[in-house]
């Protein structure tokens, strides 16, 4: 009887049960599986010049109020110590434990760690951003994982470089969907990964789970470890397609839910409203303004092209606010480039006959705010502002475009002398979430491969210069004072942990130069 006593005791207050108010009891068996005290690792993100934020989570449900403290050095082992301090652990932050570590200096490799009770975590790698006149920085850009659409191998092929300085994560860092309800059968290769909770998340619960979950992956949890993340959410960290229109109090209680599980998890500074609206610099190489074109300012989809308010000056991606803020920051930027992360395909495009019988994909992009996108275009030419960098997510699929505002208007935009060009976008594939042939019904593969020969007639998309609609991994964004260059990693497979590339593919445009070349 006291044996089971005491088991029960350990059952119910040892530290892999969490306070039940954090996590749907579902994940349990994962976390009994899971390191004890640090099962989700350690992150670092948002890095400045001067600083860096370090993350973790306490898996001890008597944490409340209890120190943990921590420490970052120069060196692996740790010896070497430059900042240290002693943070209380918050309940009701879901035992969260985030600092912005100040006064280190710029474009430097960091180590650091953290020690509760008497677990030290893992020791995790991170890096300030460079000021002065760095001569090259390198983002790996990813978006769209999708824990049950396979393995997360692009996330396990980036851990393992050390020529990356920070990843950029586009969004779709989970799905809210529940266990089975997204995507095609055939993009769930992985019988095992069935996302948890088993509804679609809607509660702070069940966004918390959902997170621990991925972050329970060692693929995501190592690439955390060892770089650190500039994040931005997409929609289905909060729900499919979402807009800032949604309205009502199920729906705010919602949303709020899903920003404070987002800030929660994510190695993101933190600040009082929960938004991802933020600029980076990288010296004089480079400025990066991070958006939120969900829940900020997006008036709800059009219903399509013949849709009559589709070009209303009422309807808004960003919103005045948040444009404002954007174009101010880029005319009066210094830096070589400027970058734009940003969650949809900006560049506007002909859609082939493929994507038009599903025309909410094109509604979902910048296309289907007209306005706006044509507002932020015709500032970039009045201001001069060139060299522009736009990295996207969000379509699952790969891209690169010659940024110009009228590809298609052969006076603004010539394709061979590159008149009309300010820039390149470059989107991203999915890590593992399903693109064009895993969307398909019959024959996936020759549709997209005619799809794909549509996209690329010069007739409908002159200023298209790459695309690939069924591969999966990430891109890598060099910037130089020359050039930005971006280098896909296919990944092989998804069905098992497997961090062979399948095929690498490169584009690039020189500074001040007005053509996508392949090297
Ligand atoms: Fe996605």
């Amino acid at each position: 009887m006291r044996i089971i006593a005491i088991l029960l005791f350990l059952f119910f207050t040892g530290p892999n049960n969490f306070g039940q108010n954090v996590f749907d009891p579902d994940l349990k068996p994962y976390l009994d599986k899971a390191e004890p005290v640090f099962p989700f690792g350690v992150a670092s993100g948002d890095p400045q010049q001067n600083g860096v934020v370090i993350w973790t989570k306490i898996l001890d449900q008597n944490a409340d109020n209890q120190p943990v403290s921590w420490e970052v050095a120069t060196d692996t082992t740790l010896q070497n110590v430059v900042q240290l301090g002693t943070e209380d652990i918050k309940e009701k932050i879901a035992f969260t434990v985030k600092i912005f570590v100040e006064n280190l200096s710029p474009g430097t490799t960091y180590f650091y760690r953290f020690k509760y009770k008497n677990t030290y975590s893992p020791i995790g790698r991170t890096k300030t951003a460079p000021d002065g006149n760095p001569n090259k920085l390198r983002f790996a850009v990813v978006s769209c994982a999708d824990f049950q659409g396979g393995e997360f191998n692009a996330y396990g092929h980036i851990a393992q470089r050390t020529d990356i300085d920070v990843i950029v994560h586009l969004g779709d860092y989970i799905y809210e969907s529940g266990a089975g309800q997204w995507g095609t059968k055939r993009n769930r290769p992985v019988a095992s990964r069935v996302h948890i909770p088993a509804s679609t998340c809607t509660s702070l619960r069940d966004y918390r789970t959902r997170y621990a979950q991925y972050r329970l992956d060692a693929q995501l949890r190592e690439c955390h470890r060892l770089h650190p993340f500039i994040t931005i959410w997409d929609d289905h960290e909060i729900s499919n397609n979402v807009n800032a229109g949604e309205k009502g109090p199920q729906w705010d209680k919602r949303e709020a839910a899903a920003r404070q599980a987002y800030f929660e998890w994510l190695p993101i500074k933190d600040n009082p409203e929960h938004s991802i609206i933020r600029s980076f610099s990288f010296g004089n190489l480079a400025e990066m303004w991070m958006l939120d074109s969900r829940l900020e300012g997006r008036s709800p989809q059009a219903k399509g092209l013949h849709d009559p308010n589709l070009g209303s000056m009422e309807r808004h991606m960003l919103g005045g606010k948040q444009t404002d803020w954007l174009l101010n920051g880029m005319a009066n930027s210094k830096a070589r480039w400027k970058i734009m992360g940003n969650q949809v395909i900006f560049s506007p495009m002909h859609d082939s006959k493929v994507f038009d019988r599903r025309p909410a994909l094109r509604m979902d992009r910048w296309d289907g705010y007209p306005a706006e996108q044509q507002h932020i275009f015709d500032f970039f030419y009045q201001n001069n502002i060139q060299n522009i960098i736009v990295v996207t997510g969000d379509v699952h699929t790969a891209w690169a475009f010659e940024l110009t505002a009228r590809p298609l208007d052969k006076g603004f935009y010539d394709p061979k002398t590159g008149k009309g060009v300010i820039g390149a976008e470059f989107v991203t594939p999915s890590v593992t979430s399903f693109n064009l042939d895993e969307l398909l019904g019959t024959l996936p593969r020759l549709v997209a491969a005619i799809g794909k020969r549509r996209f690329k007639k010069n007739k409908y998309n002159p200023h298209l210069r790459y695309v690939d609609l069924i591969r999966h991994g990430y891109f890598t964004l060099t910037l130089t004072p020359e050039k930005a260059q971006a280098d896909w990693y296919f990944i092989k497979r998804k069905d098992r942990v497997d961090l062979k590339i399948g095929k690498k593919k490169r584009r690039a445009i020189n500074y001040n130069g007005n053509h996508i070349s392949k090297k």
